[in-house]
């Protein structure tokens, strides 16, 4: 079988996608697939790569750290000796038998690729486009969550238009300090932030505008960060839960992919064997409740008083170094190269 990695993209995620898809290209079975693989540069042009020659750029970490706005000519690994490709006639592409969508963030994991995948027919890994679409949305997720019974932090949404109408007092009065500030369709924390004064949340509100026309306002939830890796279609499997500790303010950009001392990943979590199970059956429950396939991983808060609530779900989770999905599988007996082997297949079921 021939399998098309889809990586890079014109999200503020571009930088993470390069290094999840690394790790990606670095563990799939060569004897049993034969690969094709596809770049996506910031401006959105689709390149062609040799997978013997393609190589990212390890010798600047800066090139991953989001120094540049979205719209920035790529840093698609060797893009000078890449092959613009128009999707509709390469030869190329008539060989994949499925895709790897290793695209993290808008148009990659919010259902758009994968609309496109299911128009031109062909299989991929992980959630389809509804799915996609809704876990992305930070917004429709918490109300269709919600509307499951299942518990999710108190938030207010607005859109752009809406911008005059925040008031500091009227949200603080709902919501109580701090808060945190949130473009609703974005992943790896970019554009948020954390309001503990007035000046704080007027400035949270305009970053959390760059990245997003409709922000989410939320309440700070006190809690322990727990993540749980998901995998499989219709009768999925959770893996032991692991604990983000982060040594910042919060879980930011910064602390998740720059600071190497910014958050400690301690897995599996320490916790009792009760909240254990039952952060992996809510896992669950929020998988299907939100149509998902293939892979998500689920983000909690653990509260002091055992409620476990849901901060966000990630249909395309990081795969880079310190990402938690592939290490939560290794920890609960799925290696890293069986893993994604079982993604391909559970791409054809
Ligand atoms: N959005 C990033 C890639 C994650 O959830 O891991
Ligand atoms: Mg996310």
């Amino acid at each position: 079988k021939t399998v098309g990695i889809i990586f890079g993209g014109k999200s503020a995620e571009h930088e993470v996608s390069l290094q999840s898809a690394k790790n990606i290209v670095g563990a799939i079975n060569r004897d049993k697939y034969d690969i094709v693989l596809l770049g996506v540069a910031k401006t959105g042009k689709w390149f062609l790569y040799d997978p013997e020659t393609y190589l990212i750029n390890e010798s600047n970490p800066k090139e991953i750290a989001l120094t540049n706005s979205n719209r920035e000519v790529a840093v698609v690994p060797g893009e000078a000796s890449a092959q613009i490709i128009d999707l509709s006639t390469q030869a190329a592409i008539n060989q994949i038998d499925v895709i790897f969508p290793v695209v993290h963030g808008t148009l990659g994991e919010d259902g758009s690729l994968q609309g496109i995948l299911r128009t031109i027919n062909l299989p991929f890994v992980g959630v389809d486009l509804l799915g996609s679409a809704v876990s992305m949305d930070k917004d429709f997720a918490k109300r269709i969550l919600r509307d499951a019974g299942i518990p999710v932090a108190n938030g207010l949404v607005f859109k752009a238009y809406q911008k005059q109408d925040i008031i500091f007092d009227q949200v603080i009065e709902k919501l109580g300090l701090p808060v945190f500030i949130k473009p609703v369709n974005q992943g790896s924390s970019v554009g948020v932030s954390k309001a503990n004064t007035e000046n704080e949340f007027y400035k949270g509100i305009e970053s959390a505008f760059l990245y997003d026309d409709k922000i989410l306002i939320e309440e700070a939830v006190i809690g322990r960060e727990i993540e749980c890796a998901v995998l499989g279609n219709d009768n999925p499997i959770a893996s032991l839960p692991g604990e983000i500790l982060p040594q910042t303010e919060f879980y930011s950009y910064e602390s998740k992919y720059i600071d190497e001392n910014g958050a400690i990943l301690s897995a599996p979590a320490e916790l009792s064997p009760a909240d254990t199970e039952k952060v992996r059956t809510t896992a669950l429950q929020v998988f299907k409740v939100l149509d998902c396939e293939g892979l998500a991983r689920v983000d909690f808060f653990l509260q002091a008083n055992g409620r476990l609530v849901v901060n966000e779900v990630n249909t395309l989770p990081g795969f880079t170094k310190i990402s938690m999905y592939p290490r939560l599988w290794s920890l609960t007996g799925v290696s890293y190269p069986e893993l994604i082997d079982r993604l391909i297949q559970l791409a054809f079921e």
